[in-house]
């Protein structure tokens, strides 16, 4: 696909991996000309997380016109388009082979090229929009709701995985404890600002290592540690503070995070880092790496808020890159509910 860099490329890109209907439409990566995100937040709100069958519901209603919306805002028809891509993993299977088979039928009407985009990588791509110069090879720790991973992105369709949790991951523990101290759902942004407000050594918690990877993180155990400050101060008929409890905890699950980060930045000698994924709108991570990559002479790059959470147009940032790398899917793409970042 030669020369394909110097023009412009427009592509519709469709997201639907787990709460949230979204479509945009990118140019060459970095600019994003539409970006509509439709949240089913409220309804599963009702039942303290995402209930997989709700969840492929809302996305068969909203798609059309989700999609009509981003094709609008963007003033372009599907003609003026040069591909099609979505997220194709991984996520709840449910949810996204709505987006998948809605692509696949976008591509087989128009002629038009489907790319298949991994959730993951798109998270990463969410910085190519905020920071315009940023470029590959950079270390990136991708923390969502599903996935706790640093990864060495050596090109743009070319990452290896340096660390990865060996359990839960960092949002779904920000969420259980919210939950448990009585937050709606999704706790984590709760959690966050509930602890801006408390004393974070209210409450001791351990500080979990791998004992064979530097790398790896664990979060069941801190989860279990603050889990039992609530129930043991319930049995005793005891106040917790929501906000001692949320800073206590904040610090903990971050200080793993950006300890093992930074060791790897070290390790392999990366002078610049990124942020990707739902939790890296977390208030003190983004403090925390801001203050200690000025200490170290490192570069951070963060994305907007806006694009930290899912949202079309990080599919539609990093499907330029995998289109101009030649990854077009035929009709037959499936969606998987897992999939290695490394595989794309
Ligand atoms: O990337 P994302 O939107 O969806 C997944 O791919 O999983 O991440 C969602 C996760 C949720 O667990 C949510 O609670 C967490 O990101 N999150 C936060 C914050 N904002 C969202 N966690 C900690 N602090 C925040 N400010
Ligand atoms: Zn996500």
């Amino acid at each position: 696909m030669q020369n394909e860099t110097e023009r412009s490329i427009k592509i519709l890109a469709i997201e639907s991996s787990c709460d949230e209907t979204a479509a945009a439409v990118v140019e060459n990566g970095r600019n994003v000309l539409s970006n509509v995100v439709v949240s089913q937040i409220d309804e599963h709100k009702l039942y303290g997380g995402v209930v997989p069958e709700i969840a492929s519901r809302r996305h068969v209603e909203a798609i059309n016109a989700v999609v009509d919306k981003a094709l609008s805002d963007a003033s372009l028809t599907l003609p003026q388009l040069d591909a099609i891509a979505v997220t194709y993993a991984p996520g709840l299977i449910g949810a996204l082979l709505v987006g998948v088979n809605f692509a696949k039928g976008l591509s087989y009407a128009t002629g038009l090229p489907l790319v298949p985009v991994h959730h993951l990588r798109s998270h990463i791509a969410s910085n190519y929009i905020t920071n315009k110069d940023l470029k590959p090879p950079f270390l990136c720790l991708v923390v969502s709701g599903g996935h706790s991973h640093i990864v060495a992105v050596e090109d743009y369709t070319k990452m290896k995985i340096i660390g990865k949790t060996r359990d839960d991951a960092a949002g779904e523990v920000f969420d259980k404890v919210a939950r448990t101290i009585g937050m709606p759902y999704p706790g984590g942004v709760n959690l966050d600002k509930k602890a801006e407000l408390g004393n974070d050594s209210a409450y001791p918690m351990p500080h979990p290592r791998v004992a064979d990877s530097p790398y790896d993180f664990s979060f069941s155990g801190l989860k279990t540690a603050a889990l039992n400050i609530i129930n043991n101060a319930h049995m005793k008929g005891e106040d917790v503070s929501p906000e001692d409890l949320s800073a206590s905890y904040r610090k903990a699950v971050i200080g793993c995070l950006t300890e093992n980060f930074l060791k790897a930045a070290d390790d392999f000698g990366y002078k610049k880092l990124v942020i990707a994924g739902g939790v890296s709108a977390n208030t003190l991570l983004r403090r925390e790496l801001d203050k200690k990559c000025a200490e170290k002479g490192l570069e951070l790059f963060k994305p907007e808020l806006k694009y930290c959470g899912d949202n079309g147009a990080m599919v539609g940032a990093q499907a330029y890159y995998e289109f101009i790398s030649g990854n077009i899917a035929g009709l037959s793409l499936n969606a998987a509910a897992t999939k290695s970042i490394e595989q794309g």
